[in-house]
């Protein structure tokens, strides 16, 4: 009955379920046990109409009858408790597995991924998604598979009561099945239509709250939530479609049954009154019917759920099978043991666009050398590359063209595990957990001992302000860490890049929000925390690395000039332009 796209989309599942065989057997067993109890009551039934009310029975018989009945209702009741208990578990437990894996390898994904997949819409799926999955595997599974019985068994037993009615049933439930298979499937693809819009919506409400100063500053809440609204709505209108098509499901499946079986009963009645069909006999047929009929209301109830957790399904496993285009070394190199200088960084012919933008090259024919503990200075014009070249050196995109080495190692040939390991970066846009201070710098290596952490926020001239806070290391930063200033927190995050201890440090507009007292605190700080480790740093504020041992200028994604401050300044290109600039304004 199910449509056999639906059930291919769940083998998807079978995974997650492999682990549980055995709690999946004694579910089926108590299934099997409650189903079986299940039918022998209308057959106690009769037993007790014919021998007690019609009087020819003796007194034991009439006893044995009912303590039998009795018997049988409490095998129910332990074998339903007993699924119910186990069936709950498994859905609870597979989603819960599912959530995690989903996690997992959604967080291995490479930047490129969440280029086009809005963090909104993975929010969505692991929690409203994975839900209809618990659904599944906790109810509807059991459901089914309990109806299918209590509908094989309570035909079986409709023959042997009265085979010629139940010809007659058959035919009328052959007719229910064709417009439950047909409606069946337009649910699925309305569910799957339903859980994509409220994605859509979860993702633009993750979007807006994330950027709440932004929209209240141009006062546009209403436009918000008019945007949510419609989001919503839109939600909505796809949910109602779907309802509307399992309405119609359920009128036409109880109709037929119940139709075809009052039809029958009708039949029934008349045979009990020209005495060919005693009536503990026709109780026996109607309690059958009944349950035969409940059973197929219920599947097609349950399919609506199957449907419905098929579309979710489906979407979970999209993002299960994603492969994040960064891709580890068949036949992985180890680097060599770190020299007490840091690393040496190769860059030979690198030319690279951005996946969504394969006509513009951020970066062309580029090739750097840098020696292990020189501190190197990239420079120039916003939107030159710089950060890219950063994100390259981290492995977050692989150029398309040329190769980037460190310590003689081609980074591709590295695990990335390694190669990320050998690199502390200062992002331009700083990350702050909701956490407090001592954890936020102890991301930068996690058994760091609280002493060392306390040392790298010195060197980092962030210890000062961090022991003014209210409790400390231990003062809790605020969502994104907006309890702290925009200095305050690049101090935060320079601190943790230090604690890491790399071979190779990448400073992105580290002290950019510094103020020059500040700034030179830190700078201070850097240059001994330099020492040992090679350091490239990006700084439009030229007073920053005018003592690096080199300045690259780059413009357009290539190297434009290279020296020092002083033989830059004395080429007069771009370098000796912007110094012009700057200096004459400070
Ligand atoms: N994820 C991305 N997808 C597509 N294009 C990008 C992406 N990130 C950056 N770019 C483009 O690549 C170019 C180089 O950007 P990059 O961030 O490297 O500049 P930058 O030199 O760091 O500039 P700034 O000094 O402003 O930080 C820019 O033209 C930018 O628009
Ligand atoms: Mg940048």
């Amino acid at each position: 009955m199910k449509s056999p796209s639906s059930l291919n989309t769940l083998k998807g599942l079978l995974p997650f379920l492999r682990p549980y065989v055995n709690q999946f057997y004694l579910a089926g067993l108590a299934l099997i046990v409650a189903a079986s109890a299940t039918l022998a009551i209308p057959y106690a039934f009769r037993q007790m109409i014919d021998l007690g009310f019609s009087g020819q029975g003796s007194i034991t018989h009439v006893d044995a009858a009912f303590i039998a009945l009795f018997g049988v209702a409490c095998i129910l009741a332990v074998a339903t408790a007993a699924r119910f208990y186990m069936v709950s578990l498994l859905g609870e437990r597979v989603t819960a597995d599912i959530r995690s894996a989903v996690y997992e390898h959604v967080i291995e994904q490479s930047p490129e991924f969440f280029e086009t997949t809005q963090t909104g819409e993975v929010l969505s799926r692991l929690t409203t998604d994975t839900t209809l999955i618990q659904t599944l595997v906790g109810t509807s599974i059991s459901m089914a598979l309990r109806n299918t019985l209590l509908f094989f068994g309570g035909l079986v037993m409709l023959f042997i009561t009265s085979p010629k009615l139940s010809a007659i049933i058959i035919v009328a439930l052959a007719l229910v099945v064709l417009p439950i298979v047909f409606f069946g499937r337009r649910v699925r693809v309305l569910s799957r239509d339903s859980q994509d819009r409220i994605a859509d919506a979860s993702a633009l409400a993750g979007e807006i709250l994330n950027a709440m100063p932004i929209v209240q500053a141009y006062t546009q809440e209403p436009h918000e939530a008019a945007r949510f609204k419609l989001s919503v709505e839109n939600a909505f209108s796809t949910a109602m479609r779907r309802i509307r098509a399992r309405s119609v499901l359920t009128v036409i499946a109880i109709l037929l049954i119940f139709g075809a079986i009052v039809f029958v009963l009708w039949l029934g009645a008349h045979a009990v009154m020209d005495k060919r069909m005693s009536g503990g006999e026709l109780s026996q047929f109607i309690l059958y019917a009944t349950i035969v009929a409940g059973a197929v209301g219920a599947l097609s109830e349950v399919m609506g759920d199957v449907q419905r957790a098929s579309g979710a399904t489906e979407r979970l496993m999209e993002l299960l099978a994603a492969q994040s285009s960064i891709t580890e070394p068949l036949a992985p190199q180890l680097l060599p043991p770190r020299s007490s200088n840091g690393a040496t960084l190769n860059l030979s012919d690198v030319g690279f666009h951005y996946p969504s933008r394969p006509d513009t090259a951020s970066l062309s024919h580029l090739s750097i050398a840098v020696a292990a503990g020189e501190t190197v200075a990239v420079v120039g014009p916003s939107g030159a590359g710089k950060t890219t070249l950063f994100q390259l050196l981290l492995r977050f995109y692989d150029p398309q063209q040329g190769q980037i080495d460190i310590d003689g190692v081609n980074i591709r040939q590295l695990p990335l595990h390694d190669l990320r390991d050998t690199i502390g970066i200062v992002p331009q846009d700083t990350v702050i957990f909701s956490a407090n201070a001592m954890e936020n710098i102890r991301y930068g290596r996690i058994d760091a001992t609280d002493a060392e952490v306390i040392q790298a926020a010195k060197m980092a001239a962030a210890h000062e302000f961090i022991e003014k806070l209210p409790e400390g290391y231990h003062s809790f930063l605020g969502e994104r860490g907006v309890r702290l200033s925009g200095g305050q927190r690049q101090r935060i995050s320079i601190a943790r890049a230090l604690l890491k201890n790399p071979a190779l440090l990448l400073l992105d507009e580290a002290t950019s929000a510094l103020d020059a007292e500040s700034e030179r605190l830190v700078q201070g700080a850097l240059e001994t925390a330099m020492q040992g480790r090679t350091t490239l740093i990006i700084a439009h504020r030229l007073a920053t690395v005018q003592r690096a041992d080199r300045i690259l200028v780059m413009d357009h994604g290539r190297i434009v000039e290279t020296g020092t401050h002083a033989s830059l300044v004395a080429q007069g290109g771009i370098y000796a332009q912007l110094a012009a600039l700057q200096f004459q304004a400070t």
